[in-house]
């Protein structure tokens, strides 16, 4: 049988905090705030039991700023009365013994007009892309002014603080995905002509100082180690969106900021690039090898089983983070640990939504797109048994 105990060894972060593995639960929306935007109870139930086996538990992401929510059902981090819900979410991850990182953005244009009093917000007025979880009613953009951009630098600080204050062992910067981060480093949503924008220079200039931010609110705050890591997106698929080589870029500028990790989003992790730079390596191989030796990486995407987890290590990833797998199969790792991996769930039948411990909102949009493929009619005796 083969030994996946390249997933178990333990590591200690940059910043001294110790992860028992190599293994993350990916940060995945529930949809489910209380209504007014605090962590519910159902996201609490979800998170405790999928941090019992995982060495870092990566949260849903939040909002640093009102006009930065994006989602329904999305909790918030954007102010000091947030503190009581933020620290019911870092306690429930650490019940299971996993670190908790907390992860943080502005949605920019991809905010719901309806949740920021229409003023929809971005780098430059760009449209989103078309989005399941958008009307395709076309959405006005306006630029953000120099102070707004300043301000948000500043709220991602103070939702740091908050972080630390609430409990949680670090946070992530959500670069990636089409958030406003992304859209700042993006030449096809960016398309400022100030400082924030033009060359690739000024594009990275957004993350560079939310990072820079951050990182001194860390230095100020914390009382012991504290990690920072930040998740980025390598490609976009139109025409002036990302490339490779931009992401290489980006990577050499995150190398530079010793980070905790970086984290990169995929969704195959052993998936190629699509344009910019080397077409036949895969992506992990191309943005491990940039990054260096220094700062670990995770990777993320289409990972079922342990062999493809010990393939992400392989490629380059340090650390390898499970989203779907862990939805399906909460005690993915803890089967792995134990030399079951035959009894890992990969589909998911209608019946299962009390037995796998996920809050109704999710549950609509996973049996509705996210894993249609992986339904099946039989219940799975293991979840409900007779
Ligand atoms: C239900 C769901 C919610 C997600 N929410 C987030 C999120 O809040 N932040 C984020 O960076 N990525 C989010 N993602 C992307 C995942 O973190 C992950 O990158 C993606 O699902 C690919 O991994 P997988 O194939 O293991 O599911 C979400 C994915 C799913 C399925």
């Amino acid at each position: 049988m083969q030994s996946f105990s390249a997933l178990f060894q333990p590591y200690t972060f940059r910043s001294g905090v110790h992860v028992r593995n190599r293994l993350v639960l990916a940060p995945m929306t529930t949809w489910s705030s209380d209504p007014d935007d605090s962590v519910s109870q159902a996201e609490l139930d979800y998170v405790a039991r999928r941090s019992k086996g995982v060495g870092l538990a990566l949260t849903a992401v939040t909002y640093v700023t009102p006009n930065g929510k994006g989602f329904q059902g999305q909790f918030g981090a954007e102010h000091d009365q947030r503190l009581d819900s933020l620290k019911s979410l870092a306690a429930a991850i650490k019940s299971g013994g996993a670190r908790a990182v907390l992860q943080i953005f502005h949605a920019g244009h991809q905010a719901l007009p309806e949740f920021v009093d229409n003023d929809v917000v971005s780098a430059s007025p760009v449209p989103p892309p078309a989005s399941p979880f958008r009307s395709d009613t076309p959405v006005p953009v306006r630029a953000l002014t120099q102070k707004e951009i300043h301000d948000i630098v500043l709220d991602f600080g103070q939702t740091t603080r908050r972080a630390i204050e609430a409990g949680f062992d670090g946070v992530e910067i959500h670069g990636a995905n089409g958030y406003l981060i992304q859209q700042f480093v993006s030449g096809h949503s960016n398309r400022r002509t100030d400082d924030w924008g033009g060359s690739l220079e000024n594009r990275l200039r957004f993350p560079l100082a939310v990072i820079e931010e951050v990182k001194r609110v860390i230095a100020t705050h914390a009382q012991g180690p504290f990690l920072l890591g930040y998740r980025f997106s390598p490609e976009e698929p139109h025409e002036q969106g990302l490339t490779m080589h931009d992401a290489l870029s980006l990577v050499e500028a995150l190398r530079a900021q010793d980070l905790d990790y970086v984290h990169v989003s995929l969704s195959e992790y052993a998936g190629q690039p699509r344009r910019g730079n080397d077409l036949e390596r895969t992506r992990l191989e191309q943005i491990a090898e940039r990054l260096g030796t220094q700062t670990p990486l995770i990777a993320v995407g289409n990972v079922w089983s342990p062999e493809n987890a010990l393939q992400a290590l392989d490629l380059g990833a340090s650390f390898v983070a499970l989203g779907r797998a862990l939805l399906l199969d909460p005690e993915w790792v803890q089967k792995v640990e134990a030399g079951r991996s035959q009894d890992i769930q990969t589909t998911l039948s209608i019946n299962d939504r009390e037995a796998l411990t996920l809050p109704e909102p999710l549950w609509k949009l996973l049996t509705g797109f996210m894993v249609k493929d992986r339904l099946t009619d039989e219940p799975n005796p293991e979840l409900n048994p007779a």
